[in-house]
C-alpha cells in the first residue's frame, strides 16, 4: 500500500490538481471516462515534438529515422507490457472502439454467417455491443447476451447455456465501465475454448488500466484498450491479435503505408501490424502510451491495482450505508473501481450538476451502456471512479456532499 508520503508526492505530479472549478479544489472522480496525465507524460509530447517528430515509414533522412524508432520503440514496449509474442501483433489506432470494429469488420463480417452465434455480456459498453449488432445483421448470425445475476456476476450456467459449437465469437468486457464486474475470464475462455471453435475477443478497455493483463497467459485471439484511460493522450488505442490471425484478415482502411505493392489493377498488403495502419499514424500517441508505460511501471501496477481497491472497498462501503441510494456495483471485491448509483429520488445529472459547484467531478448519464442500464431498471446512473492520484479525503469530501445534495433538492427520506 502506498503511504501518504508517497501519494503526495505522486499527486505533485499531476497539474490538473491546481484546477479550482467553481473556486474549490478539484475532486476529480470521472477516471472511468479518461485519466489526467502525470508531468512526465505531458512533458512527453512536447519532447516528441521537440526531438523527434518525422513521418515514419518514410523518408531516409535523420527525423524519419528517429520518428521510425520511436514508433517502432513504442509498439515493443507496449508488447513486452501486456506480454506479446511479437511487437508485430500490436496495431496502433486511434481507440478500443476502433480495435473492436476493426475486428468486427475484418474478421467477423468475412468468416460468419448464417446459424453462426456471436456472444457478449450484457455488461458491455456500445464500443462491444454495435458492431456485433450490424455484423448480425449483416451475416445473419445471431446475437447472444450472458445475463448477470443480482450482484451483477455471469452465473456459470449462463456460459453453458450460451456457448456451444455454434458460438463463433465471444467478444468480453474485462471490467464493466458501470458495475465493475470482472468476470472468471480463464474459467470462461477455458469454457469457450472447449467446446467451440470461437474467437475469443477480450475488451480490456477498463482493466488493462488497472490490472496486469498477459497474452500469454490468457488463452485468447484478441485484446482492445485505450491509452487516455491510463494516464496516456487521447488518440491512442490497441489492437493486440494472434499474428497468424491478423495476417489472415482483410485490412480494414487502406491507402499509404500499409501495402506492398500497388498497380494500376490491383494491390498487395503488407503483414500486420503496417496491414491495418493505412494514412500518417498518431506517432506521439504511440510513443505517449510507452512512456504512460513506463510510469506506471515505475509506481508499481500491483501497487496500483492494491490502493485503487482500497479506495473503492472505502467508497462502496461508505455509499451503500446511505438509504437514499441504490448502489449498483458488484459487492464482489474483485473489480474495478466503479462505483455506480442512484439518488432514489433525483437525477443523475442534477446530482452531478450539483456536486460540480462543490469541485467534485463525477459521471451521470448511461455510461455507453443502454441495455445494461434497461437491465437495471434505470436509464442513468452517477458514477464515481478512481485513479492512483486519488485520496481518502477526496471520498469523504464527495460523500460529506452527497448530503448537500439532498438538502439542495428537498430530498427527506
Ligand atoms: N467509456 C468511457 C466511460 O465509461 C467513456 O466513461
Amino acid at each position: 500500500m502506498f503511504s501518504k508520503k508517497e501519494i503526495e508526492d505522486i499527486r505533485r505530479e499531476y497539474p490538473f490538481l491546481n484546477l479550482k472549478p467553481n473556486g474549490k479544489d478539484i475532486i476529480y472522480l470521472d477516471n472511468g471516462a479518461t485519466t489526467q496525465k502525470p508531468k512526465e507524460v505531458l512533458d512527453n509530447i512536447q519532447n516528441f515534438y521537440e526531438t523527434e517528430n518525422g513521418n515514419p515509414h518514410r523518408g531516409a533522412h535523420y527525423l524519419a529515422m528517429v520518428s521510425t524508432e520511436a514508433y517502432e520503440g513504442a509498439r515493443a514496449r507496449v508488447g513486452k507490457f501486456i506480454g506479446a509474442k511479437s511487437p508485430n501483433e500490436i496495431v496502433f489506432l486511434r481507440n478500443a472502439t476502433e480495435a473492436l470494429n476493426l475486428i468486427a469488420y475484418s474478421y467477423a463480417l468475412n468468416n460468419l454467417s448464417e446459424g453462426d452465434e456471436i456472444v457478449i455480456s450484457i455488461m458491455e459498453h456500445h464500443s462491444n455491443l454495435v458492431p456485433w449488432q450490424r455484423v448480425a445483421e449483416k451475416t445473419g448470425a445471431k446475437l447472444k447476451y450472458l445475463y448477470v445475476d443480482e450482484d451483477m456476476q455471469i452465473p456459470f450456467s449462463e456460459v453453458e447455456e450460451k456457448i456451444g459449437k455454434n458460438t463463433k465469437i465471444l467478444s468480453l468486457t474485462g471490467a464493466s465501465n458501470v458495475v465493475g464486474t470482472m468476470p472468471d475470464l480463464d474459467k470462461i475462455f477455458k469454457y469457450t475454448r472447449e467446446n467451440s471453435d470461437a474467437k475469443i475477443i477480450l475488451d480490456g478497455a477498463q482493466l488493462v488500466p488497472h490490472k496486469k493483463v498477459d497474452v500469454s497467459k490468457l488463452d485468447i485471439d484478441f485484446l482492445v484498450f485505450s491509452g487516455h484511460k491510463m494516464y496516456s493522450a487521447m488518440g491512442i488505442g490497441i489492437l493486440y491479435g494472434r499474428e497468424d490471425l491478423l495476417n489472415s484478415m482483410e485490412p480494414f482502411l487502406s491507402g499509404g503505408d500499409m501495402i506492398e505493392y500497388v498497380y494500376e489493377d490491383k494491390t498487395t498488403y503488407l503483414p500486420s501490424p503496417q496491414r491495418f495502419e493505412a494514412g500518417t499514424a498518431n506517432v506521439e500517441g504511440a510513443v505517449n502510451l510507452a512512456a504512460a508505460i513506463d510510469y506506471i511501471e515505475r509506481i508499481g501496477m500491483d501497487r496500483i491495482d492494491e490502493y485503487e481497491k482500497y479506495l473503492t472497498d472505502y467508497a462502496y462501503d461508505k455509499l451503500k450505508k446511505l438509504d437514499y441510494l441504490e448502489v449498483y456495483t458488484t459487492s464482489n471485491k474483485n473489480r474495478a473501481p466503479v462505483i455506480s448509483f442512484n439518488f432514489k429520488e433525483a437525477h443523475p445529472h442534477d446530482v452531478a450538476s450539483i456536486l460540480d459547484t462543490y469541485g467534485i467531478a463525477i459521471r451521470s448519464g448511461h455510461h455507453c451502456a443502454q441495455p445494461l442500464h434497461r437491465f437495471l431498471g434505470s436509464n442513468f446512473s452517477c458514477r464515481a471512479s478512481f485513479a492512483v492520484y486519488n485520496t481518502i479525503e477526496e471520498i469523504d469530501y464527495f460523500v460529506e456532499h452527497l448530503e448537500d445534495v439532498r438538502r439542495l433538492l428537498g430530498i427527506e427520506s
